[in-house]
This record gives C-alpha cells, sequence and structure tokens, in this order.
C-alpha cells in the first residue's frame, strides 16, 4: 500500500528520494515524508497530503536535509489518521523508520513500551518497530542485533526499512509479507531499498527481491542479505524488465487517459505472445500439462481482477468445458474452501503483490490433502511475489499503470485468459480447430476495434455531461457483459465518487427496478449475442417506468430502440465484446469524473497495490 524507499551512497540524497517517492505515489499520498542522516543528528521532514506538500516544506527551508543517506516514505493509512504526526518516517533518539503494512500485535508491544517510560507521539502501529529498536539498541545492541531481536516480536506483514543516526551511511530493510527489493548502482555507488522495483529503474536495473523473513544490511559499496534465522544467506540478483523510466503523461492531461490511449497497443503485445498470427493457433505452453484432465478450476482475485475472474468463468465454461468457481481472495481465504485433489487454481493479480490474493495462494500451497493443487499466476508484473510462488505464470504486457483506476491491465488480463480459454479449449478437444482459428481471429482483430472505437471517444464526453448530474446510476449486463457492469459501476465510484450498481440484468426485477425514476439513469450493454433481446427487454421495462438511458450496443440495436444516450459499438464475435465494451465504460467513468473536477489519477481513500488486508 504504502511506498517506501531507502537509499545510501555519496551524493546528498533528498532529491533521488523525492523523486522516486514520485514514482511511488500511486502506492498511496495521504502524506509523505523522508528523513537522512549526517553529523549525528537524524533530519526529518513530513507533510501530510500529497507529495508536492512535502517538495513544497523542503523548498520552503533554507537548510534542505544533506545526508547521503535516508528514507522515504509515501503512505496510504492503515491506523491513525492522514496526519503530519502519523506520517512516515517515525523516529525516535537513533533511528528512524519507514514501514508498509501493519503491525498486527502493535497494542501489545505499545503498553510494554508505554510501561518502560517509552512517549508515543502518532497513533501509527508503526512507531511500535522505532521504539523497540532503539530500546535494544540503548541497551548496547548493534543495529543488526536490534533489528532482528524486534523482526522476532512482530507479527503482521510488512516491509520496514531503517536509517540509524550513529551509523550514517547504513540502512537495515526487512521483508514480511509485503515485497521489498535491493538495488545496486555500480555507475553512482548507491545502493537501494524499495517496495518496488519501479521505483528503483531510473537508478538501476540490478534488483535482487528479499525472500519471505529475509532482511538486509546495505551500505553505498556493499550489501549483506540474512533469512528468516540470522543466517548469511545469498539471493540472486537479476535484471529487471522494467522500463527505465516511467514516460510522463505526455500529451494526455491524466495517467488514466493516456493508458486508456494504449489499450490498443497493449493488448495488441500480450496478444502477440500467445497467438501465431499466421497459423491462428495460441501458444500456451506447459497449461496442458498444469490441467492435465482436470475438468475443473479456481479463479482467485480482487477489485478489477476479480472481474476479469467473472469473464474468464464465462469463457472457460462456454468454450473449453472447465467448470469454474470464482472467488475474491479476501473470503476465499477465511472460508475454509473444498478443494479438489488437483484442481488447479489461478490468482489474478495485476500487480502480483496483493496481500490477500498472495495469501490466498499460500493457503492453496499448504493444503495438504490429496493430490496438490497447481498454483498458476496471472500478473503483469513477472517479477512479483504472487508470479514467483506460483508454479507457472502467466504475464501481461500492460507495462506500468500510473492511473490507480486499472484501465489497461484488465483489458490485457481479459485478452490473455480469452487466449488461456482458447489454449484450454484446444488442448481438451471442446473446440474444433477451424473455431479456435475463427475466435483466435476474432482476438486478433480487437485492437484495431479498440482503435476504432476511441476514435469516437467525443461522443462520450456528451454522455458523460449529463451522467454528471446524477447521484445513483445503474449497470446492467448479461452473460460475459454482466462483470463488465459491474467494473463500470467500480470505475464510476472509483473515480467520480458517484453511487453506481451493477446488476445481472435478469435480476433487476427482483428488487433494484424498485429504484427506477427519472433522476437515476441506467447504462445498459447491450452488444450483439443470444440474450441482447432478454436485455433489450429489461431496457424497456426501466424506459417505461421512466428511467434515463445510456444504450451501448451496435448501431441497428440503438436505432430501433431510440435511447436518451447511446453510443455505438463495431459488431465483433460476441467472444471479444467483453473486452471491446470496457474501452466505453472507462471512457465514460473518465470524463464525468473530469466534468466533476475530481483527482481521476490519484483518487480520494484509495491505493493502487493493496498490501495489507
Ligand atoms: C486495488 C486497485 C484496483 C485493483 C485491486 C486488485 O484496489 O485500486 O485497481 O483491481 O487493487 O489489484 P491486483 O494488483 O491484485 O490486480
Amino acid at each position: 500500500m504504502c511506498g517506501i524507499i531507502g537509499i545510501t551512497g555519496k551524493r546528498p540524497v533528498y532529491t533521488l528520494i523525492t523523486d522516486t517517492l514520485k514514482r511511488l505515489e500511486y502506492r498511496g499520498y495521504d502524506s509523505a515524508g523522508l528523513a537522512t542522516t549526517s553529523q549525528g543528528r537524524i533530519d526529518l521532514w513530513r507533510a501530510q497530503g500529497k507529495l508536492h506538500n512535502l517538495e513544497a516544506l523542503i523548498a520552503r527551508s533554507h537548510e534542505p536535509p544533506p545526508g547521503t543517506c535516508g528514507i522515504g516514505h509515501t503512505r496510504w493509512a492503515t491506523h491513525g489518521r492522514p496526519t503530519e504526526n502519523n506520517a512516515h518516517p517515525h523516529i525516535s533518539d537513533n533511528v528512524a523508520v519507514v514501514h508498509n503494512g501493519i503491525i498486527e500485535n502493535f497494542r501489545t508491544l505499545k503498553s510494554q513500551l508505554e510501561k518502560k517510560g517509552v512517549h508515543f507521539t502518532s497513533e501509527t502501529d508503526s512507531e511500535v518497530i522505532v521504539h523497540t529498536i532503539d530500546h535494544h539498541l540503548k541497551q548496547g545492541d548493534s543495529p543488526l542485533r536490534a533489528t532482528q531481536k524486534t523482526l522476532a516480536c512482530l507479527e503482521g506483514a510488512f516491509a520496514i526499512v531503517i536509517l540509524f543516526r550513529e551509523h550514517p551511511t547504513m540502512l537495515i530493510g526487512a521483508r514480511r509479507g509485503s515485497p521489498l527489493a535491493i538495488g545496486i548502482s555500480e555507475d553512482t555507488e548507491e545502493m537501494y531499498l524499495s517496495s518496488d522495483a519501479i521505483a528503483l529503474a531510473p537508478f538501476t536495473q540490478k534488483i535482487c527481491y528479499l525472500e519471505e523473513g529475509d532482511h538486509a544490511v546495505i551500505t553505498p559499496h556493499q550489501f549483506t542479505l540474512y533469512n528468516a534465522n540470522n543466517k548469511k544467506v545469498e539471493r540472486a540478483f537479476t535484471l529487471t524488465a522494467t522500463s527505465g523510466a516511467i514516460s510522463g503523461k505526455g500529451e494526455f492531461p491524466h495517467y488514466m487517459l493516456k493508458e486508456i490511449y494504449e489499450q490498443p497497443a497493449v493488448v495488441g503485445e500480450t496478444l502477440e505472445t500467445f497467438i501465431d498470427s499466421l497459423k491462428r493457433t495460441i501458444t500456451m505452453p506447459s497449461i496442458g500439462t498444469i490441467f492435465g484432465q482436470s475438468t475443473t478450476c479456481r479463479l482467485i482475485a480482487c477489485g478489477t481482477s476479480y472481474y476479469a475472474a467473472q469473464v474468464a468463468r464465462i469463457l472457460l465454461e462456454r468454450y473449453a468445458h472447465i467448470s469454474v468457481h470464482c472467488d475474491y481472495a479476501s473470503e476465499f481465504r477465511y472460508r475454509d474452501p473444498m478443494l479438489r485433489d488437483g484442481q488447479p487454481c489461478l490468482f489474478i493479480s495485476q500487480s502480483g503483490e496483493t496481500a490477500d490474493t498472495l495469501a490466498a495462494m499460500r493457503l492453496v500451497r499448504q493444503h495438504k490433502k490429496g493430490k496438490k493443487n497447481p498454483c498458476i499466476a496471472l500478473v503483469n508484473v513477472a517479477e512479483s511475489s504472487l508470479a514467483r510462488e506460483s508454479d507457472h505464470f502467466i504475464v501481461t504486457h500492460a507495462g506500468p499503470e500510473i492511473g490507480v483506476a486499472s484501465t489497461k491491465a484488465f483489458t490485457t488480463q481479459l485478452a490473455a485468459l480469452s487466449c488461456l480459454t482458447l489454449a484450454l479449449a484446444d488442448h481438451r478437444g471442446t473446440l474444433p480447430q477451424a473455431t479456435i482459428q475463427t475466435l483466435a481471429n476474432a482476438l486478433i482483430e480487437v485492437p484495431t476495434r479498440i482503435n476504432q472505437i476511441l476514435k469516437q471517444a467525443d461522443a462520450i464526453k456528451d454522455i458523460a455531461h449529463d451522467l454528471a448530474k446524477a447521484h445513483h446510476v445503474m449497470y446492467l449486463g448479461r452473460d460475459s457483459l454482466y462483470p463488465i457492469a459491474l467494473e463500470g459501476a467500480l470505475k464510476l465510484k472509483e473515480i467520480a465518487y458517484i453511487h453506481a450498481h451493477a446488476h445481472a440484468a435478469g435480476e433487476m426485477k427482483h428488487g433494484p427496478i424498485a429504484l427506477i425514476d427519472e433522476t437515476m439513469p441506467s447504462i445498459i450493454l447491450a452488444p450483439p449475442s443470444a440474450v441482447q433481446v432478454k436485455t433489450l427487454s429489461n431496457m424497456a421495462e426501466i424506459a417505461s417506468r421512466g428511467g434515463p438511458i445510456i444504450l451501448i450496443s451496435d448501431a441497428r440495436a440503438i436505432k430501433k430502440s431510440a435511447p436518451q444516450h447511446a453510443f455505438a459499438m463495431p459488431e465483433v464475435h460476441d467472444f471479444t465484446n467483453p473486452i471491446l465494451y470496457t474501452i466505453p465504460i472507462q471512457l465514460l467513468a473518465y470524463h464525468t469524473a473530469v466534468s466533476l473536477g475530481t483527482d481521476v489519477d490519484q483518487p480520494k481513500n484509495l491505493a493502487k497495490a493493496v498490501t495489507v488486508e
């Protein structure tokens, strides 16, 4: 959730830290802070709100932080309001700490420390880490030993980086449950610790991910890694695939819009990795072997990725005849799920770091009854924890997604899941080769079709202008378009702060219809398909009760039903409609949010990577 960075080198690090925090801000933006150490003191700078408040604070100072070793943090509040006092780093006499995650036993530790006379200045769980380390240092322990003793008494999931007043070139980082990576730059004689390889990309691509329970001591020239048993260990460094720097917004006013417009390219790249465009065949090596003769599977995810799982369920059942059970990871992990022997489990997560999804995978791994359940990850980050802990992973090629509301990560997930469906249909012999080729062909056309839709985006601005006046909005869809209706409602809530709810169109009569009046627009997703006529009947039921309609459908259906607002979509094979119908609902949410003047890229209370429960 929070972004953390530590840098130790030869030059003053505060601007390097604030630049890095810009790349980490998507993880949280309730407050930001940094600390550096030099001349036997720790300099601390913290500001409530976005990073620019911290930058402005430092800019106003006559004496910017001088240290060549420092730590920084961008916060998504868990314990304690988003105030300056609760902002990280937290400091004591001898240490400063940045923390991502939750210390579950902080109340016990806090009361033990208070009994020893320690005074707490924040409402956070994180402050106990600082005072516990400080306590051990004052007892004469070395920084490493004090850290190890502290780690031994912390419960929960976390990544931390610690700065020591009396050791001005050294940082210690520890990982348990939340990611942490070391980066080395040989050119600048600098060493880094960060929650995120993206943040380190402009400095170095030489990265080593700490494993569960690891901790590391770094200085400008050296690092030493220890495992959970405090034994020295070697871990491999890899060259991260993350591109050198996240390019800016270019000509676009927001990252979200830029990312919407990147979709033809990134969906195309994702499809290219799985489809042989000449033979129209699908290549997903090993997937047949992993699935074997299994006729069932589990799909587990959170947020937007969960809606991708719901689309995949429909595709896998229809085309590959695999019976699918979808679960929210946060529910799955606590409800004693009955896994069948050897049943494959597919975990979908663009970040590959979502705490609940990771925990759900670990739960499956511990499931010892019967034949092992293979764990497959579908991720956008090949080096992510989920990918590394899986038996097999599939990668989407969305590139870094900075807008907090997921757009291109979702459509690339849908593209990969469509390919997975065809690979399994082929493996199981549920579709004739000619049909597989037709469906592969429909997928290959998707980037062109997305472009076609994007060219008509102006039509959506007018609809959005009206939608911005609504306080409640209903989305309806059937079959594979029902999860897209859910995603549409989520997007509108996330960035325009308009209450929206989505229903399977057939369920509308069983309750939601009571809400219909002239103030609540309904957005109907009705592509040509076996159920189009049913959805259009539901739409008529809303219209006859005075509910305003926004119909997203093909030109013929729009002409026949003459709704208040409509957006005409290209007619394609039903197999690819979930990907294509996502584009207008993204644009609709985006332009509605822009009309309302909300913070599109960093909506309130949200964060991109949810690495806490
Ligand atoms: C957060 C993000 C969503 C994302 C969800 C799951 O809530 O704001 O956009 O869908 O986490 O993230 P994942 O990385 O697991 O796909």
